[in-house]
């Protein structure tokens, strides 16, 4: 097939009626139809918020990729627009990769991967190459005449020649860098560095960072800001083995807390840590807005577990909440956007319960935000139950005696379940979660974003209890619960 961004919009518009609602969101982006994956040239341009993402619209499948585009003022109600790229040229035939957004002279600049198949066997035979496209509207895109703008001849020696994606772009001291996801050919992810002084010229600075089998094999959508003081560097490492509690999923994502010398083209960092303690949330991008914050969205699924929208629902795919990234001592912290707030509506609130065993509450939803406080005392475990009927319902539990919050999906309805933890400290005796429930998505943030728990789940329509639990004795101090309608 000949793809086109006119036949992909056309394709949209046709076929847009067939979509099932059951498990659409409510205020988180997905594709208009078809397949999404991870989010692309996230950026803040001319007073709104630019959102593009991986994209096949035919199917609810991945497939060639082309970019999808949506604009939101603030981060909640998104618009689409036009298909922004399709896979339409013999150096991106095969897919128009993830690449990122950066304004230049009033225009708006994509630097994406052009994505090749070489040979009989597509995973292992293809090349990559990053690519340019310029838009004078933020609408419609054209493609550079002289991409690819940094071809396979600039891959240094000790980088995969195949494994050469997703450029994250952005300026510093008076020039364009790019970093690039990569491996060293050994199973060990890399981030290659490039310089520009207009976009179209490259010239490789370094390796600035290189990772050891526990950080998996290749390293995908790197992303590097900085954030007041420091460096952040943010890698998606996939078949990332499994430790303690954290990277189960495969494919996971990392952050190191650092510094960027671009002289030397080093990126020194002292540990890392996941973005989120989920399930499902990889290959994310940040964007810095107008008022100087730092927001990151991630792909709100995995690539490895099963999404049960592909049969009969003809989409697949969302994004998180936007959410906001601070520094707290040597860490990250990650908080969902302020403007969220601006949605609450029929709002309800049960304050100083003492609680032991299971209570349901008078409010119920598929769509809400939840605030919770509870006062361990010698409870063994509390929590909450969400999306409740029957014996259906999302478990979000903390265990005082080992520090431990899981999110449990087990019974939540149909497709992918288990179980994740993470260990967060209680404050003065009290565990406080802000938990945001659309429709098939579940996001939970512990102690002010000190962790985030993200996963997907799939519920029947009269799952919309809310219960509270304890086994022992505890105090929820205070529950706070909003509609949230956009
Ligand atoms: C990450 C990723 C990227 C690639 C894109 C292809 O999820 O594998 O490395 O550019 O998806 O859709």
């Amino acid at each position: 097939m000949n793809y086109t961004k006119e036949k992909a919009d056309l394709f949209i518009r046709q076929n847009k009626a067939l979509l099932r609602d059951d498990y659409r969101l409510r205020f988180h982006l997905m594709s208009e139809y078809g397949w999404m994956n991870d989010p692309n040239g996230f950026i803040y341009y001319k007073g709104k918020y630019h959102l593009f993402y991986q994209h096949y619209p035919y199917r609810p499948y991945w497939g060639p990729m082309h970019w999808g585009h949506a604009v939101s003022r603030d981060l909640v109600a998104w618009e689409y627009l036009p298909v922004a790229l399709a896979p339409d040229r013999d150096y991106d035939s095969d897919g128009c990769f993830s690449g990122s957004a950066v304004e230049r002279d009033g225009k708006l600049a994509l630097l994406y991967t052009g994505h090749i198949v070489t040979g009989p066997d597509n995973k292992n035979d293809y090349m990559q190459s990053q690519c340019l496209a310029l838009s004078d509207d933020g609408v419609h895109f054209e493609k550079f005449a002289g991409n690819p703008v940094i071809p396979v001849s600039q891959i240094p020696e000790g980088a995969s020649l195949k494994d050469f994606r997703d450029p994250k772009v952005f300026e510093r001291n008076g020039c364009y860098y790019t970093v690039i996801g990569s491996n060293d050919g050994k199973e060990r992810g890399i981030v290659l560095l490039y310089r520009s002084t207009d976009l179209k010229q490259w010239d490789f600075v370094n390796i600035i960072a290189q990772g050891d089998s526990r950080l998996g094999a290749n390293w995908e959508c790197p992303d590097l800001f900085p954030l007041e003081d420091q460096d952040v560097l943010i890698i998606s490492p996939e078949r990332m083995p499994a430790q303690g509690n954290d990277y189960h999923n495969g494919n996971s994502t990392v952050y190191m807390l650092g510094r960027l010398d671009t002289e030397e083209g080093k990126f020194r960092y002292d540990s890392y840590e996941p973005v989120d303690c989920g399930f499902d949330f990889y290959a994310p991008q940040t964007c810095e807005d107008s008022t100087g914050r730092r927001i990151i969205v991630g792909w709100m699924e995995n690539w490895t577990t099963e999404i049960p929208t592909q049969q009969d629902h003809h989409w697949a795919g969302a994004m998180t909440l936007p959410r906001e990234v601070v520094v707290a001592g040597d860490k990250l912290h990650f908080l969902p956007i302020e403007e969220i707030k601006r949605y609450r509506q029929s709002p309800y609130e049960v304050t100083d319960v003492e609680l032991d065993g299971e209570r349901m509450l008078e409010c119920s939803g598929d769509c809400y935000e939840l605030e919770a406080v509870f006062e361990a005392l010698d409870a063994e475990e509390f929590g909450l139950l969400l999306r409740k009927h029957g014996q259906e319902e999302t478990v979000v539990a903390y265990r005082p005696s080992e520090q431990l919050v899981r999110f449990n999906r087990d019974r939540s309805g149909i497709g992918p379940q288990g179980e994740r933890r993470t260990n967060v400290a209680l404050q003065n005796g009290r565990l406080a979660l802000r938990i945001f429930v659309d429709r098939s998505s579940v996001e939970v943030f512990v102690q002010e974003g000190e962790k985030v728990m993200t996963g997907r789940i799939y519920p029947g329509a009269q799952s919309v209890g809310i219960g509270v639990f304890a086994r022992g004795m505890c105090r929820l101090v205070s529950l706070r619960k909003w509609d949230i309608r956009v």
